[in-house]
């Protein structure tokens, strides 16, 4: 069975739904551990129900041992490594990642961005998308699950769904088709990789 590393640093309704999808039978794989960089993330609890490893490793801790960005990635890489993943998920994490963790797993870690490709990478995607739309810049916006490099919100895509806008609607409203949008899309994709991988 394929293992998953998953990282979040919130709510993890997206991990809810790859839990619910491996649990029901719909993807064939393991989620090995999750990780997050905030203690109190909500998704470290939805893990913990599952029976599933969890590990905590916060920006603050590294540098109170005198250790920078640079080590906190380095860190974070043994730490993920150790549970000696297929696959490593973005589902949720807000810390860009540098080449220092990213080169340990080569092509495979994907990242969930709220956003299609090219528009809107980085923070608060649904909220500018949203303000886009009111401006008349754009009719739709969407959702994908993209490979990860340095390049934040910017590898080579793996699967993409766009999302309506509608007038009148508030960004809580958009926000949450997007969630459910997403929590199907990073199902399809994390299956469409693990797939097309090579098995052991
Ligand atoms: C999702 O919108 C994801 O695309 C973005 O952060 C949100 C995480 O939601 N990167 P959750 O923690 O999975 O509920």
């Amino acid at each position: 069975m394929k293992r998953v590393a998953v990282l979040i640093s919130g709510n993890g309704s997206n991990l809810q739904s790859l839990i619910d999808h491996i649990e029901s039978g719909d993807l064939n794989a393991e989620i090995a551990v999750v990780v997050s960089n905030d203690p109190d993330a909500h998704g470290l609890q939805r893990a913990s129900r599952a029976g599933i490893p969890t590990e905590v490793i916060t920006l603050g801790e590294v540098a109170d041992d005198g250790g920078n960005r640079t080590a906190y990635n380095i860190e974070l890489a043994g730490l993920v490594s150790g549970y000696e993943p297929d696959l490593v998920v973005l589902a949720g994490w807000m810390l860009i990642l540098s080449d220092d963790f990213l080169r340990h797993f080569g092509d495979n870690i994907i990242n969930l961005h709220p956003a299609l490709p090219g528009v809107f990478p980085g923070t608060n995607a649904i909220s500018r998308a949203h303000a886009a739309f009111h401006r008349g810049e754009i009719k739709h916006t969407g959702v994908m699950v993209h490979r990860v490099t340095a390049e934040v919100d910017a590898g080579r895509v793996i699967a993409s769904e766009p999302v309506p806008i509608f007038h009148g609607e508030s960004v809580a409203d958009l926000e949450e088709r997007i969630h459910m949008v997403e929590h199907n899309l990073i199902v399809a994709a994390v299956d469409m990789v693990l797939r097309a991988e090579p098995s052991d």
